[in-house]
């Protein structure tokens, strides 16, 4: 089966804050930006995996992970791994940046 991946403008760089999630809706899924400290962007799922779901751009940012406010279960922002002793993954997204463009790939 082919799939098409397409790339959505989904911000603008500048826009994004730095160790704080920035939300987004394209194509029905919501998803949250983090633009990290090191100027890298990463985009995941918008809700843990826990069954309560919280929501990850209420999260703490550090480093390349977020907690999630609810439970606080540690979340990585590079594979949207659950870190140990949790366990489960939030769905991550490819993000291209260009020049103040930031674009997700679907
Ligand atoms: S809602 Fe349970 S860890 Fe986030």
């Amino acid at each position: 089966m082919i799939t098409t991946k397409t790339m959505t403008l989904a911000a603008n760089y500048s826009d994004l804050p730095v160790r704080a999630g920035y939300a987004v809706n394209i194509n029905d899924i919501e998803i949250a930006l983090f633009k990290v400290t090191n100027g890298r962007v990463y985009a995941i799922e918008n809700h843990s995996p826990h069954p309560k779901g919280g929501v990850l751009t209420e999260g703490l940012v550090s480093g390349e992970y977020v907690y999630c406010p609810v439970y606080d279960w540690k979340i990585s922002l590079v594979d949207g791994k659950v870190q140990a002793p949790d366990t489960g993954q939030v769905k991550t997204f490819q993000v291209e940046v260009e020049g103040d463009n930031v674009y997700i790939i679907i």
